[in-house]
């Protein structure tokens, strides 16, 4: 893929032992052969993309993968959140099986964190697990979903609730294709970034106060900064806790209530950031509430969230009782045990804490935040 860019290609390192694993960030890098040396040896290469993102970008990565493997195939999924289903999962089985697919294929994962997240469900789960590449196309997936291994599929019961941790071999985070990102998408991605800011690290948050115009405008170099700062931070976090059993909570800040957003309106209503970004001023007033930080700070974060282009006055998703509907969805939230839901908070600028709330108080939040 041609590129206008000088921006020097950038690594960021994952440190998880044998699944260790680098993530690539630069420009150019998604049509460029040399892009995919030294991954695991395979006949076989399976693209899994989507039907908006296949049209824009599978025939570079098609090419570019030509000379490594005897096949390349494809599978072009439906779009949306709405088919990260089984139903959808299932076309990638199909192709798998009906090419005759060994258990050294490679699966590449061309998409947003829908066909991320599926794609790595799919390679963990064929033939009891194949090696998978991320080649994330949207900025939410450059900066969060694509690194870390969680994958999953939704139930209509819950968000992402079926599925598994299991590790990409590279990340490559081409900087060229956010170009073709729709605005809305744009925003979704950036509040993900800002979440990296309020639960560990304040300069990082300045910084991006400072240059959210520049990355509305998707400058190349902003972009690069945040895409690579984001990526540092969630890798710190993994590399200390893989599986989750503490720590690696606390990147889950604001999406107890943007996944209840997300189910209760009905998946792809709002976006998965939108609800994040509505979700972390809630969170954010939640910790308000329990004198974890000052008011200040809520609305420096609202403000944010809002220049960034996402909402920050939650839906309603009940005409009769809107915080009880928001309480019951959150009950179904990973985090929750034997019933109690748990909070990602803000304790203090910089530092995030998971701990639980009585419902009055988060009723109370709810009627604040909602319209
Ligand atoms: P998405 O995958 O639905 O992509 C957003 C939209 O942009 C889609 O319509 C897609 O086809 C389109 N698109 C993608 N790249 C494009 C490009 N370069 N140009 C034009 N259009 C493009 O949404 P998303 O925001 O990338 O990911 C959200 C999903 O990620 C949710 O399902 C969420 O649960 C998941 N997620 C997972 C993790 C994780 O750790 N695994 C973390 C965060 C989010
Ligand atoms: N997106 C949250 C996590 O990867 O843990």
């Amino acid at each position: 893929m041609a590129s206008n860019s000088p921006l020097a290609t950038q690594q960021v390192f994952i440190d998880l032992g044998e699944r260790s694993y680098p993530i690539i960030i630069g420009a150019g890098l998604l049509g460029d052969p040399g892009t995919y040396l030294n991954l695991p040896a395979a006949s076989s290469a399976l693209i899994v993309s989507n039907d908006t993102v296949a049209p824009l970008y599978a025939q570079a990565l098609q090419q570019a993968l030509q000379g490594h493997y005897n096949q390349v195939l494809q599978v072009i999924l439906p779009d949306g959140e709405a088919h990260k289903d089984w139903p959808t999962l299932q076309l990638i089985f199909d192709a798998l099986l009906a090419k005759g697919c060994d258990r050294k294929t490679v699966l590449f994962a061309l998409g947003g964190g829908v066909v991320g997240d599926m794609t790595g469900f799919a390679a963990a789960c064929y033939m009891r697990g194949v090696p998978f590449v991320q080649v994330p196309t949207t900025l939410l997936a450059q900066v969060d979903s694509s690194v870390g291994g969680k994958t999953a599929i939704n139930h209509p019961l819950g968000k992402n609730m079926v599925g598994a941790f299991y590790q990409p071999v590279r990340v490559i985070c081409d900087l060229d294709v956010l170009q073709t990102l729709p605005p809305r998408e744009l925003s979704a991605g950036l509040a993900e970034i800002i979440k990296y800011g309020p639960i560990a690290d304040m300069a990082f948050l300045d910084w991006i106060e400072a240059n959210i115009g520049a990355l509305l405008a998707r400058e190349p170099t902003a972009l690069a900064h945040a895409v690579r700062r984001s990526c540092e931070i969630k890798a710190a976090v993994v590399g200390q806790d893989e599986r989750e059993a503490g720590l690696r909570a606390i990147l889950n800040f604001g999406h107890t209530f943007g996944h209840a957003i997300e189910s209760g309106l009905g998946y792809g209503q709002w976006l998965h950031g939108e609800g994040v970004g509505c979700g972390m001023v809630m969170a954010s007033r939640l910790s308000q509430r329990l004198g974890l930080i000052d008011t200040a700070f809520v609305d420096r974060l609202r403000a944010l969230v809002q220049r960034a282009g996402l909402p920050v006055v939650g839906p309603r998703l009940s005409a009769t009782d809107n915080a009880g509907r928001y309480l019951e969805l959150m009950r179904v939230d990973k985090k929750a045990e034997a019933g109690e839901i748990r909070f990602v908070l803000i304790n203090g600028p910089g530092n995030a804490t998971v701990r639980s709330a009585s419902d009055a108080l988060v009723r109370e939040v709810i009627d604040a935040c909602c319209e």
